[in-house]
């Protein structure tokens, strides 16, 4: 693997050691809502880690340009040389719940496409990570997407839920249907983490009708690595500069939900 991308493996890893320091109690005073949405927090810790791995990634490639998700991001800035798409805390409210299941997620784009995708859940020390064409990793070991058949399959749900009053409904009839078809469903309450369950065979799919692309550009490449498939509601491929839904699973669980979603979603 390139030597950067091993430094920036070191440097995520050493972010979520400051997420695993933090204890709940000091959380209260420190969050607030973003754009008057309840659901949608900020903690003073999603800002201190986004500006540790800018000021660390900016060592490591002084001329990266970041697009990340508690800094105003006017410009479309994914198509440079080197973008760095970073989620400082994916899973926030579960953070400020001391669910312990959150994750710092950090992907490169050269010219549009992810090349380097890590996700770090330092609750489990888990690192989840792929390099294009280098096939996706969980620490050593190389992960694959499952082939389970659809009837003992688990699709994990995301809820969208800073867009609950245009979405609910149709998340949880889709959902519904999902559930009929398949052995159960999942919320994790992170994006970036239920992706990379689907990567390593835990799960074997996962859709939410809108995310950014924090969200998802690390894990949308380890899934990829993985052998499974990502895409929008509609099948289409997604891009990274701007909130989409996604569709990320194994390939016969894909079809399935996608399927599943064009008679759901036109009633
Ligand atoms: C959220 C989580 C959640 C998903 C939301 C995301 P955040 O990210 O990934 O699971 O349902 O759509 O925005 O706010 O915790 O970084
Ligand atoms: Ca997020």
């Amino acid at each position: 693997m390139d030597k950067r991308f091993e430094i920036l493996l070191d440097v995520i890893g050493q972010a979520g050691s400051r997420l695993l320091e933090v204890s709940r109690i000091e959380l209260r005073d420190k969050v607030s809502s973003k754009g008057g949405d309840d659901a949608n927090m900020v903690t003073v810790y999603d800002v201190e880690i986004q500006n540790f791995l800018i000021e660390k990634i900016k060592q490591i490639i002084p001329s990266a340009v970041f697009f990340a998700e508690e800094q105003d991001n006017d410009k479309d800035v994914t198509k440079a040389e080197y973008c760095f798409v970073i989620d400082p805390i994916d899973g926030t409210t579960n953070f400020v719940h001391g669910y312990l299941h959150s994750c710092i997620s950090v992907a490169m784009l050269c010219f549009g496409k992810p090349v380097f995708g890590a996700v770090y859940n330092p609750y489990m020390d888990e690192m989840f990570y792929a390099v294009r064409g280098e096939g996706a990793y969980l620490g050593n070991r190389r992960i694959s997407v499952s082939d389970r058949p659809l009837s003992r399959s688990i699709v994990a749900v995301g809820t969208s839920p800073y867009n609950k009053q245009t979405m609910g409904s149709d998340t949880f009839r889709l959902a519904y249907e999902i559930y009929r078809g398949c052995s159960d469903v999942r919320r994790f309450g992170t994006a970036a983490l239920s992706l990379c369950y689907v990567a390593a065979g835990r799960t074997d799919g996962f859709f939410e009708l809108a995310l950014s692309p924090w969200d998802f550009a690390a894990s949308a490449l380890i899934i990829s690595e993985a052998g499974g498939i990502v895409t929008d509601i509609q099948g289409e491929e997604i891009g990274f500069s701007a909130v989409t839904s996604v569709v990320a699973a194994a390939p016969c669980v894909h079809k399935f939900i996608v399927e599943t979603a064009r008679g759901v979603l036109k009633q």
